[in-house]
Protein backbone atom coordinates (compact mmCIF):
# COMPACT_ATOMS: atom_id res chain seq x y z
CA UNK A 1 0.00 0.00 0.00
CA UNK A 2 1.57 3.71 -0.73
CA UNK A 3 2.42 5.78 2.19
CA UNK A 4 -0.62 8.22 0.92
CA UNK A 5 -3.58 6.22 0.81
CA UNK A 6 -1.52 4.90 4.09
CA UNK A 7 -2.27 8.14 5.62
CA UNK A 8 -5.96 8.69 3.76
CA UNK A 9 -6.84 5.76 5.59
CA UNK A 10 -5.38 6.51 9.32
CA UNK A 11 -7.98 7.00 12.04
CA UNK A 12 -7.33 10.04 13.58
CA UNK A 13 -8.15 11.36 17.18
CA UNK A 14 -11.01 14.56 17.25
CA UNK A 15 -9.15 17.70 16.85
CA UNK A 16 -5.92 15.89 15.16
CA UNK A 17 -7.39 17.38 11.70
CA UNK A 18 -4.41 16.11 9.95
CA UNK A 19 -3.13 12.80 9.30
CA UNK A 20 0.36 14.58 9.35
CA UNK A 21 0.69 16.63 12.27
CA UNK A 22 3.81 18.33 10.35
CA UNK A 23 0.75 19.59 7.88
CA UNK A 24 -0.68 21.37 10.73
CA UNK A 25 0.45 25.05 11.21
CA UNK A 26 0.48 25.30 7.84
CA UNK A 27 -2.94 23.39 7.12
CA UNK A 28 -5.08 25.18 9.93
CA UNK A 29 -4.19 28.48 8.74
CA UNK A 30 -5.33 27.80 5.44
CA UNK A 31 -8.63 25.55 6.80
CA UNK A 32 -9.52 28.82 9.22
CA UNK A 33 -10.07 32.39 9.14
CA UNK A 34 -8.04 34.55 10.98
CA UNK A 35 -6.16 31.71 13.52
CA UNK A 36 -3.17 33.86 14.33
CA UNK A 37 -5.68 36.49 15.50
CA UNK A 38 -7.57 34.19 17.36
CA UNK A 39 -4.33 32.78 19.19
CA UNK A 40 -2.96 36.43 19.77
CA UNK A 41 -6.87 37.69 21.28
CA UNK A 42 -6.59 34.80 23.76
CA UNK A 43 -2.50 35.50 24.47
CA UNK A 44 -3.97 39.36 24.81
CA UNK A 45 -6.42 38.66 27.42
CA UNK A 46 -4.53 37.19 29.71
CA UNK A 47 -2.33 39.53 31.88
CA UNK A 48 1.87 38.96 33.03
CA UNK A 49 0.09 38.65 36.82
CA UNK A 50 -1.25 35.03 35.15
CA UNK A 51 1.84 33.07 36.16
CA UNK A 52 0.62 29.48 35.91
CA UNK A 53 -1.37 28.67 32.66
CA UNK A 54 -3.59 25.78 31.83
CA UNK A 55 -4.21 25.09 28.52
CA UNK A 56 -6.62 22.48 27.41
CA UNK A 57 -5.99 20.29 23.78
CA UNK A 58 -2.64 22.09 23.10
CA UNK A 59 -1.98 20.56 19.78
CA UNK A 60 1.25 21.46 18.13
CA UNK A 61 1.66 24.18 20.81
CA UNK A 62 0.84 27.35 19.06
CA UNK A 63 -1.01 29.01 21.55
CA UNK A 64 1.38 27.37 23.97
CA UNK A 65 4.42 29.57 22.15
CA UNK A 66 2.25 33.08 22.25
CA UNK A 67 1.85 32.93 25.83
CA UNK A 68 5.31 31.90 26.58
CA UNK A 69 7.02 34.59 23.61
CA UNK A 70 4.10 37.36 25.28
CA UNK A 71 4.65 36.78 29.28
CA UNK A 72 8.66 35.67 30.76
CA UNK A 73 7.18 34.75 34.30
CA UNK A 74 4.61 32.45 32.66
CA UNK A 75 4.14 28.53 33.28
CA UNK A 76 1.86 26.38 31.00
CA UNK A 77 0.51 23.08 31.81
CA UNK A 78 -0.22 21.89 28.47
CA UNK A 79 -2.72 18.89 28.02
CA UNK A 80 -3.95 17.03 24.82
CA UNK A 81 -4.98 13.45 24.65
CA UNK A 82 -3.24 13.15 21.46
CA UNK A 83 0.52 11.40 22.27
CA UNK A 84 1.82 12.80 18.53
CA UNK A 85 0.75 16.57 18.99
CA UNK A 86 2.29 16.52 22.37
CA UNK A 87 5.49 15.35 21.15
CA UNK A 88 5.52 17.74 18.06
CA UNK A 89 4.43 20.98 20.75
CA UNK A 90 7.31 19.08 23.07
CA UNK A 91 9.78 19.91 19.97
CA UNK A 92 8.72 23.09 19.12
CA UNK A 93 8.62 24.52 22.50
CA UNK A 94 11.98 23.29 23.50
CA UNK A 95 13.26 24.31 20.27
CA UNK A 96 12.23 28.36 20.75
CA UNK A 97 14.17 27.79 24.03
CA UNK A 98 11.00 27.26 26.72
CA UNK A 99 11.16 23.98 27.81
CA UNK A 100 11.26 24.68 31.55
CA UNK A 101 8.27 26.81 31.44
CA UNK A 102 6.06 24.05 29.92
CA UNK A 103 4.87 20.54 30.33
CA UNK A 104 3.10 18.64 28.41
CA UNK A 105 0.46 16.47 30.06
CA UNK A 106 -0.97 13.48 28.03
CA UNK A 107 -4.52 13.51 29.52
CA UNK A 108 -8.54 13.44 27.67
CA UNK A 109 -9.42 16.81 29.19
CA UNK A 110 -13.30 15.17 29.75
CA UNK A 111 -11.38 13.08 32.22
CA UNK A 112 -10.18 16.25 33.93
CA UNK A 113 -13.45 17.54 34.36
CA UNK A 114 -14.86 14.18 35.61
CA UNK A 115 -12.17 13.81 38.28
CA UNK A 116 -10.87 10.62 36.47
CA UNK A 117 -7.80 11.63 35.09
CA UNK A 118 -4.72 9.84 36.47
CA UNK A 119 -2.02 12.20 35.68
CA UNK A 120 -1.61 14.85 38.58
CA UNK A 121 -2.48 18.38 36.97
CA UNK A 122 -3.02 20.60 39.77
CA UNK A 123 -5.35 23.10 40.79
CA UNK A 124 -5.20 26.41 41.49
CA UNK A 125 -3.97 28.25 38.00
CA UNK A 126 -4.27 31.71 37.57
CA UNK A 127 -5.76 31.32 33.70
CA UNK A 128 -7.01 28.76 31.43
CA UNK A 129 -7.04 28.46 27.72
CA UNK A 130 -8.15 26.49 24.81
CA UNK A 131 -8.32 27.14 21.50
CA UNK A 132 -10.03 25.24 18.97
CA UNK A 133 -10.82 21.97 21.01
CA UNK A 134 -13.81 22.32 23.43
CA UNK A 135 -15.88 21.88 20.78
CA UNK A 136 -15.54 18.49 20.10
CA UNK A 137 -17.56 17.31 23.37
CA UNK A 138 -21.02 17.23 23.94
CA UNK A 139 -22.91 20.33 25.60
CA UNK A 140 -23.11 18.37 29.04
CA UNK A 141 -19.33 17.30 29.14
CA UNK A 142 -18.66 21.11 28.28
CA UNK A 143 -20.91 22.56 30.98
CA UNK A 144 -18.65 20.14 33.89
CA UNK A 145 -15.23 21.10 31.92
CA UNK A 146 -16.74 24.51 32.81
CA UNK A 147 -17.55 23.78 36.10
CA UNK A 148 -14.11 21.63 36.76
CA UNK A 149 -12.08 25.08 35.07
CA UNK A 150 -14.03 27.10 37.59
CA UNK A 151 -13.22 25.64 40.47
CA UNK A 152 -9.41 25.26 39.59
CA UNK A 153 -9.02 28.89 39.29
CA UNK A 154 -7.86 31.17 41.89
CA UNK A 155 -10.01 33.88 43.07
CA UNK A 156 -10.73 36.28 39.84
CA UNK A 157 -8.48 33.91 38.02
CA UNK A 158 -9.92 33.61 33.66
CA UNK A 159 -10.55 31.52 30.67
CA UNK A 160 -10.14 32.07 27.25
CA UNK A 161 -11.96 29.57 24.85
CA UNK A 162 -11.68 30.37 20.78
CA UNK A 163 -14.30 27.96 19.30
CA UNK A 164 -16.38 27.53 15.94
CA UNK A 165 -19.77 28.25 16.90
CA UNK A 166 -23.42 26.90 16.13
CA UNK A 167 -24.69 28.95 13.61
CA UNK A 168 -28.24 31.01 14.71
CA UNK A 169 -30.04 30.50 11.43
CA UNK A 170 -29.64 28.33 8.07
CA UNK A 171 -29.01 31.26 6.15
CA UNK A 172 -25.69 32.59 8.62
CA UNK A 173 -25.53 28.40 8.17
CA UNK A 174 -24.52 29.39 4.33
CA UNK A 175 -22.84 32.61 5.42
CA UNK A 176 -19.94 31.55 7.55
CA UNK A 177 -19.35 28.82 4.91
CA UNK A 178 -19.11 31.22 2.76
CA UNK A 179 -16.69 33.16 4.47
CA UNK A 180 -14.68 30.23 5.42
CA UNK A 181 -13.92 28.78 1.48
CA UNK A 182 -13.39 32.31 0.40
CA UNK A 183 -10.92 32.68 3.46
CA UNK A 184 -9.24 29.21 1.92
CA UNK A 185 -9.00 30.63 -1.54
CA UNK A 186 -7.62 34.09 -0.36
CA UNK A 187 -4.74 31.59 0.87
CA UNK A 188 -4.39 30.44 -2.54
CA UNK A 189 -5.61 26.68 -2.14
CA UNK A 190 -9.00 25.25 -1.93
CA UNK A 191 -11.54 23.08 0.55
CA UNK A 192 -10.99 20.34 -2.28
CA UNK A 193 -6.81 20.62 -2.01
CA UNK A 194 -6.76 20.43 1.64
CA UNK A 195 -9.43 17.45 2.50
CA UNK A 196 -7.27 14.79 1.33
CA UNK A 197 -4.47 16.33 4.10
CA UNK A 198 -7.20 15.16 6.48
CA UNK A 199 -7.71 11.56 7.74
CA UNK A 200 -10.85 10.05 8.92
CA UNK A 201 -11.82 11.17 12.53
CA UNK A 202 -13.76 8.61 14.91
CA UNK A 203 -15.23 9.25 18.52
CA UNK A 204 -11.74 8.50 20.92
CA UNK A 205 -12.18 9.59 24.68
CA UNK A 206 -15.03 12.08 25.42
CA UNK A 207 -14.54 14.15 21.98
CA UNK A 208 -16.40 13.19 18.34
CA UNK A 209 -16.60 15.21 15.36
CA UNK A 210 -17.78 18.35 16.07
CA UNK A 211 -20.34 19.47 18.51
CA UNK A 212 -21.28 22.98 17.92
CA UNK A 213 -23.43 25.10 20.24
CA UNK A 214 -24.67 28.24 19.73
CA UNK A 215 -23.05 31.27 21.45
CA UNK A 216 -25.48 32.01 23.87
CA UNK A 217 -25.21 28.50 24.77
CA UNK A 218 -21.66 28.66 25.25
CA UNK A 219 -22.75 31.83 27.42
CA UNK A 220 -25.13 30.43 29.71
CA UNK A 221 -23.08 27.25 30.43
CA UNK A 222 -20.08 29.45 31.40
CA UNK A 223 -22.28 31.73 34.14
CA UNK A 224 -23.79 28.04 34.99
CA UNK A 225 -20.63 26.59 35.87
CA UNK A 226 -19.97 29.81 37.69
CA UNK A 227 -18.15 32.58 36.18
CA UNK A 228 -19.17 35.62 37.55
CA UNK A 229 -18.02 38.33 34.35
CA UNK A 230 -18.39 36.67 30.96
CA UNK A 231 -17.77 38.36 27.95
CA UNK A 232 -16.71 37.81 24.04
CA UNK A 233 -13.77 39.52 22.98
CA UNK A 234 -13.76 38.57 19.40
CA UNK A 235 -16.09 37.20 17.36
CA UNK A 236 -15.53 36.81 13.63
CA UNK A 237 -18.00 35.50 11.47
CA UNK A 238 -18.77 31.25 13.07
CA UNK A 239 -15.56 31.89 15.27
CA UNK A 240 -15.60 33.49 18.68
CA UNK A 241 -13.15 33.87 21.41
CA UNK A 242 -15.30 33.90 24.36
CA UNK A 243 -14.24 33.64 28.22
CA UNK A 244 -14.96 35.81 31.66
CA UNK A 245 -13.21 35.63 35.13
CA UNK A 246 -14.30 33.93 38.49
CA UNK A 247 -14.92 37.41 40.15
CA UNK A 248 -17.01 40.51 39.00
CA UNK A 249 -14.77 42.93 37.49
CA UNK A 250 -15.91 46.25 37.40
CA UNK A 251 -15.19 48.35 34.30
C1 LIG B 1 -7.82 21.56 16.22
S1 LIG B 1 -6.62 21.14 17.39
C2 LIG B 1 -6.20 22.75 18.05
C3 LIG B 1 -4.86 22.73 18.71
C4 LIG B 1 -4.40 24.05 19.29
N1 LIG B 1 -5.18 24.42 20.46
C5 LIG B 1 -4.44 25.15 18.25
O1 LIG B 1 -5.28 26.06 18.34
O2 LIG B 1 -3.66 25.07 17.30
C6 LIG B 1 -7.54 20.40 18.73
C7 LIG B 1 -6.66 19.68 19.74
O3 LIG B 1 -7.47 19.25 20.83
C8 LIG B 1 -7.12 17.93 21.19
N2 LIG B 1 -8.30 17.33 21.83
C9 LIG B 1 -9.55 17.18 21.33
N3 LIG B 1 -10.35 16.60 22.23
C10 LIG B 1 -9.60 16.37 23.35
C11 LIG B 1 -9.87 15.80 24.62
N4 LIG B 1 -11.07 15.32 24.94
N5 LIG B 1 -8.87 15.78 25.53
C12 LIG B 1 -7.62 16.26 25.23
N6 LIG B 1 -7.31 16.79 24.03
C13 LIG B 1 -8.28 16.85 23.10
C14 LIG B 1 -6.70 17.27 19.87
O4 LIG B 1 -5.85 16.17 20.07
C15 LIG B 1 -5.99 18.43 19.17
O5 LIG B 1 -4.62 18.44 19.49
Amino acid sequence: MSLSLQILMQELFPGEVFANTADFDTGIRQFLPRYDEILSVITRCLTSTSHRILELGCGTGELSLSILNRYPDAQVIAIDYSPRMLQFAQEKITVAGYKARWTGVEVDFGDWANHQEESDIGEEFDACVSSLAIHHLKDEMKLKLFQRICESLNEGGCFWNADPILPESPHLADVYKAVREEWTTQQGTSLTEIRPKTGNTTTYGHSSQDQLATLDAHLQMLTKAGFKTVVIPWKYYGLAVFGGWTRCNKP
